[in-house]
């Protein structure tokens, strides 16, 4: 009998804004996701919003009654560097993006939502999680601080229970800083990865509190394995309890397969680790070529109830590196075809939807590679969920080098986070530390980061990226693997490898080649670089340099491609106006580049024949083109318009060159395998821009506001073939269930839009006339002084753009003033009366009606008024008490009327004929269309279905 559908466990819940979590009496633990409904608000009006002199006084938008209706509503992932304009005076390296220490405008970001919890949830923890965040930030809860999280990679957490409201709302705000970076590459800005509640009974297993792993006798893969499983319990209560877990690994199709239990007595505010072990006789391996999972479901049992339950994927494999046969993945070599990637895509920029970590993966996985290395940082949860599932093993990097304590908590962290994946083969201490790696305290640090590893997890080796020759001194001296960045050639690698015979190696960053997809001749104005292999620059590699030398040397391990996909930043080796990198062996969009048919070829089996470059080459009749076959076919024959140009031998990791006069027509190649011919492939010289194309990634997405859909565009010709460099502005129109969430081409110059936001806007009118008296007692209540009719003519009047306000120490008063506003005012999406500076202790009214405490001498408050105002008079009073030196109302009061924005028009221009879109979906299921349409050129519609039955593999 089937115990449960694996995939159905892990179904999305996902946390509207607005909607009403019901009771979690049912569920032991329920992991919200927070994705949706957030306000962003980019500016640093408000200071820290931390009052450092008392408990729960956030202040601004960190505090609870703050109005935030008019801001920008906002989905998570969310990075908005990428929506700000490009400036030749940002950091290049950033991607020439206006935010950093230079633009502190641009740089402050503030967030905020609110979540309901039942009563229920009294009974339990309550648990808030951030997968990541751009870059240092403070988390507020109902104006309470819980937290400062500074590192923009790790994830984090905070136990807010004592600081929600069962049965009511609450009230979530994040102060986002990306004034400082932390790599030399783009790194986006905001809550750029996932938000979670997660609720939990007072009694339950730890934060990353589960592990499972196998073991076999020497590490052979061969009989049953061993399965060794712990948690971590935790015990919120001050009351001593027993507990059992148990432990249940399931098959594949959701089979039982063994179990496990363990109890034990856990302390009063106490921890709890409980382990054991138990087998899987027959198991299926996991590996890239059969990504197998089990799934293992860590069950807490308290006085016969089940306090939690988590379900865990895993994998069944070995993996181990070999001084002499490199890398060993179950048992036998294999060779590691590796890319390191940084991690921002096309359009988004860092702000990943889940599904296009799958589309990244499978791209890579196209060219036959079989490893991802996440340089130079902790990588988002769900990109190793994809390598589970898809099959990609990983390099899973850590960001600086150091023992010291707030380092070692990260990489515990990390370490803890991602030891369950079976993606995961080997973990890496930090890249490249150029000024301490090759001293003794460089040495000791990584000895002491490595050996904690071993502490957490038994099963993985260790590396470190050096950027150096035959040199030992330092890290390389103590590290288990030796990771190589760079330095190829016999005369270091050979000669360290015979002095450190018994040290594995692994090549981890190679290449660093550098090209423009679809360009063959370098154009630094424009800042192209060829697509040819031949560009190594001082430090690094073609394509076929580095592997033919890594090839043949089975100790070596293969190695890891700087980069897979180009992204933004280092857009060496030109400066502006490149504003992302040219090491990609795809680009930004995941559009291969040449090479990608140089690694396909040497890194798959399947027959490859490629040909570069294009054949459009008018005005250049006659001259002599490069041609370049790329295949792993023993021999390829070469033809200009059916005229045979000669058959050449292939070489083991090499490619074919001929020079060919131009003609225009079509250049063909056939691929031959033992004389067998086995491939064939052509160019063909294409006419003019006549058509778009709309290619989806998917069709048939989920309604659950995060699916997403990859949208290739491309301008073909009249005969459907794409125009090699056509440049065509395309306008984007969607109608239906979903929204385009960016837009991008791979042009590393272009400074084209990759989102299209519109920012609130509003007018101004000022609250004038305002007239004050003193009275006894601002507290008392009704007072009819602030009442919607009162007579104040004879009061005095208080100027409220003074620079202080009129209240005196010790006195009490209240300030009036009338105003009138039309029909026309209010049919304004939003209305806001705004006070520069409210200062005392109070309340403010509008038309008698409480709208909120008097403010915050230390912010700006804005209050939300439109459903308050009528067309006429209105009356806003303030009453205030003065218990320190200043206060009153001054610096100017405002009404702020929201303008309807402007209609959204996305539009891209084809890069070499190509452009991308990302479709996202909402809540709603129905149809999307998408049209795509160019002045001179047919346009192109698609359809997407949004509907249950089109849920993806569920990501979580
Ligand atoms: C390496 C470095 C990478 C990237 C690369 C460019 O030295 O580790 O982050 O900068 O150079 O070639």
């Amino acid at each position: 009998m089937k115990a449960f559908a694996p995939r159905a466990f892990l179904t999305l819940v996902s946390l509207a804004a607005t909607q009403l979590v019901l009771g979690s009496a049912l569920e032991p633990r329920t992991r919200l996701l927070m994705d949706l409904g957030w306000k962003f608000h980019l500016g640093n009006e408000w200071g820290i919003g931390q009052s450092l002199a008392k408990a729960g006084t956030g202040y601004g938008p960190a505090s609870e009654t703050f109005s935030d209706t008019n801001w920008r509503t906002v989905d998570l992932p969310h990075d908005w560097a990428v929506e700000l304009p490009f400036d030749p005076k940002a950091d290049g390296a950033h991607g020439f993006r206006a935010v950093g220490a230079g633009f502190p405008e641009n740089s402050i970001g503030w967030y905020r939502r609110t979540f309901e919890l039942s009563k229920a949830d009294v009974d339990g923890r309550i648990w808030l999680e951030f997968d990541g965040v751009f870059r240092d930030c403070t988390i507020f809860v109902n104006g309470w601080f819980v937290g400062h999280h500074e590192g923009g990679y790790n994830g984090f957490r905070y136990d807010i229970t004592d600081v929600t409201k069962a049965g009511g709302k609450n009230v979530l705000a994040v102060r986002v800083d990306a004034s400082q970076f932390e790599g030399w590459f783009y790194e986006g800005a905001g809550i750029y990865r996932h938000v979670w509640l997660v609720k939990t009974a007072p009694l339950a297993i730890a934060p990353d509190g589960v592990f499972v792993y196998s073991r076999f006798p020497n590490n052979v893969p061969v009989g049953p394995a061993e399965i060794h499983v712990e948690a971590l319990l935790e015990n919120a209560d001050r009351a001593p309890a027993d507990a059992t877990v148990t432990w249940e690994i399931f098959d594949p199709l959701g089979q039982p397969l063994a179990t496990a239990s363990q109890s034990g007595r856990i302390g009063g505010a106490a921890a709890l680790d409980l382990r054991q072990t138990t087998a899987v006789v027959a198991p299926q391996l996991w590996s890239p070529e059969s990504p197998t999972l089990y799934t293992l479901v860590t069950q807490v049992n308290r006085g016969g109830q089940t306090v939690d339950r988590i379900q865990t994927e895993f994998g069944i494999r070995t993996v181990a590196f070999d001084a002499a046969k490199g890398f060993l993945l179950n048992g036998k070599t294999y060779e590691l075809k590796g890319t390191c990637n940084h991690q921002d895509h096309a359009g988004v920029g860092s702000a990943l939807p889940d599904q296009l970590q799958y589309f990244r993966i499978a791209q890579l996985k196209k060219m036959g590679s079989n490893a991802y290395r996440t340089a130079h940082n902790p990588p988002t949860p769900e990109l190793l969920q994809a390598c589970d599932r898809l099959g990609m093993l990983v390099m899973d990097e850590n960001r600086l080098l150091g023992s010291d304590a707030l380092n070692v908590t990260r990489w515990e962290e990390q370490i803890r986070r991602d030891r369950n994946h079976p993606s995961v083969a080997i973990w890496s201490l930090a890249n490249e530390e150029f000024t301490v790696q090759s001293t003794p305290a460089g040495g000791r640090v990584a000895a002491t980061m490595q050996a904690f590893v071993k502490g957490l997890d038994p099963t993985r080796p260790v590396t470190y990226n050096a950027p150096l020759g035959n040199e030992f001194d330092g890290v390389n001296e103590v590290i288990e693997v030796r990771g190589w960045s760079y330095h190829i050639g016999v005369e270091n690698m050979d000669a360290y490898h015979a002095a450190h015979p018994q040290q594995p190696n692994v090549g981890s960053e190679q290449g660093s080649t550098v090209s423009t997809r679809g360009i063959y001749a370098d154009d630094k104005v424009r800042g192209y670089v060829s697509a040819y292999d031949e560009h190594g620059l001082s430090w690094s590699n073609t394509a076929e340099e580095w592997w033919s030398f890594f090839d043949p040397r089975p100790w070596l391990s293969g190695g890891f491609v700087w980069t897979g996909f180009d992204y933004r930043g280092e857009p060496t080796p030109y400066g502006w106006p490149c504003i992302n990198s040219h090491f990609g062996i795809l680009d930004t969009c995941g559009f291969p580049k040449d090479n990608f048919w140089y690694y396909q070829s040497w890194w798959t089996n399947q027959p490859v024949l490629h040909l570069l470059p294009h054949w459009n080459w008018s005005g250049r009749e006659g001259h002599l083109i490069d041609v370049r076959a790329l295949s792993n076919c023993d021999e390829v024959e070469l033809y200009l318009n059916g005229r045979s140009l000669g058959r050449q031998h292939m070489n083991r990791d090499s490619e074919l060159k001929w020079k060919v006069p131009y003609a225009p027509g079509t250049l063909a190649a056939k691929g031959y395998q033992a004389g067998q011919l086995v491939t064939e492939a052509k160019v063909e010289t294409t006419g003019k821009p006549a058509q778009v194309r709309l290619v989806a990634s998917r069709t048939e997405l989920a309604p659950d506001g995060e699916d997403c859909s990859v949208v290739a565009v491309s301008v073909l010709d009249e005969r459907g073939r794409v125009v090699p460099d056509a440049a065509n502005s395309i306008a984007f129109d969607l109608a239906g269930a979903g929204r385009i969430v960016g837009v991008g081409n791979g042009d590393p110059s272009s400074h084209e839009p990759d989102v299209y936001v519109t920012n609130p806007t509003f007018r101004t009118v000022p609250v004038g006339g305002w007239r004050w008296k003193k009275v006894a007692d601002t507290h008392a209540a009704n007072l009819p002084e602030e009442g919607a009719t009162y007579d104040d003519d004879a009061w005095d009047q208080a100027d409220v753009t003074a620079e202080v306000g009129a209240l005196g120490p010790m006195e009490k008063g209240v300030f009036r003033s009338h105003f009138t506003v039309t029909a026309q005012d209010l049919a304004a999406p939003g209305v806001e009366l705004w006070f520069k500076k409210i200062e005392g202790d109070g309340s403010v009214y509008l038309n008698g009606q409480k709208i909120g405490p008097g403010g915050d001498a230390r912010a700006a408050s804005a209050y939300d008024v439109k459903a308050l105002l009528h067309p006429g008079e209105n009356t806003v009073a303030v009453a205030l008490t003065n218990w320190g030196t200043n206060a009153g109302i001054s610096q100017g009061v405002l009404l702020r009327y929201f303008e309807n924005p402007a209609p959204v028009a996305w539009r891209r221009s084809v890069f070499n004929g190509l452009a991308e879109i990302i479709v996202r979906t909402g809540r709603e299921s129905g149809a999307i269309t998408l049209t795509a349409s160019s002045e001179g050129l047919r346009p192109a519609t698609l359809s997407l279905q949004v509907a249950p039955s089109g849920a993806p593999v569920a990501l979580r």
